[in-house]
């Protein structure tokens, strides 16, 4: 387990495509922290939940117990966490169009937020981390000392995720159909009764939509690089006050 002193628990949330996982995992490459993106575990139950056969009417039924039969983890590696189906990498599986069109009705469910918070909670547990997601400012790391929340227009959000896409040319119409995937996404997961998207209190909020990916990361560096001095400094005068 990494000891405190490697540095805080750092929250991003946002909606859909506004670039939380990309940004995550570079910010956490500079400063030499490790990223978890736990979308990818909601992804990888989604997955899970597919090939197991379990139909989508079933979902809302499932007992914890059964999800965690189903062999989902987290791994930890140097620079991040991998997420394995009974021993097997998930990596491509985790953003084809069938787990995209029902991981926000699995995170919907209940047990399965039950299932996900204890292994979030534990990545974190060392320190050292940039967590993205959707509650990770509100429920999974409430007390994290820095929480970001990244937001930018539908539009530029959707004009991205075509950008990161195979695709080498787009038109309007491809452009307005992903933006409404993308909308009816945050509309359910803002809307669900548990762990709903929202900005968290004391968040700083980034809207990104006219930033560049370079700007994005350098501004959540320097918020951590100014959280460290900040508690280097308030716990050099702990000392002094307890020397004199
Ligand atoms: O596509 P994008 O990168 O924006 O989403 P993701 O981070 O991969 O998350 C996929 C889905 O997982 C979200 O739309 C949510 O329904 C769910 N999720 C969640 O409920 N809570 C989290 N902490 C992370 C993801």
């Amino acid at each position: 387990m990494r000891s405190e002193i490697e540095g805080p628990v750092v929250t991003i949330d946002g909606p859909a495509g506004s670039g939380k996982s990309s940004t995550a995992r570079e910010v956490a490459r500079r400063l030499t922290f490790r990223h978890l993106d736990s979308g990818a575990l909601y992804r990888g139950l989604t997955y899970a939940l597919i090939e197991a056969g379990i139909l989508e009417a079933e979902w809302a039924n499932l007992a914890v117990k059964e999800l965690h039969a189903l062999g989902l983890t987290l791994e930890s590696t140097k620079i991040g966490f991998e997420v394995r189906l009974t021993g097997q990498l998930l990596v491509d599986e985790l953003r084809s169009v069938e787990v995209t069109d029902r991981v926000s009705l699995v995170a919907r469910v209940p047990a399965v937020r039950e299932c996900l918070i204890g292994l979030q909670r534990e990545a974190g547990s060392g320190g050292g981390l940039i967590v993205d997601g959707r509650d990770m400012g509100t429920v999974v790391f409430p007390e994290a000392e820095l929480k970001v929340y990244l937001v930018a227009d539908l539009r530029e959000r959707a004009r991205r995720r075509l950008l990161e896409s195979d695709r080498e040319v787009f038109h309007d119409v491809d452009l307005a159909e992903e933006a409404l995937a993308l909308e009816e996404r945050d509309d359910l997961d803002s809307r669900r009764a548990i762990s709903p998207l929202k900005c968290p209190p004391g968040a700083v909020r980034i809207d990104t939509t006219h930033l560049s990916f370079e700007e994005q990361v350098s501004v959540i560096v320097e918020l951590v690089n100014e959280l460290t001095v900040r508690k280097r400094s308030s716990s050099f005068s702990g000392l002094d006050q307890g020397i004199t």
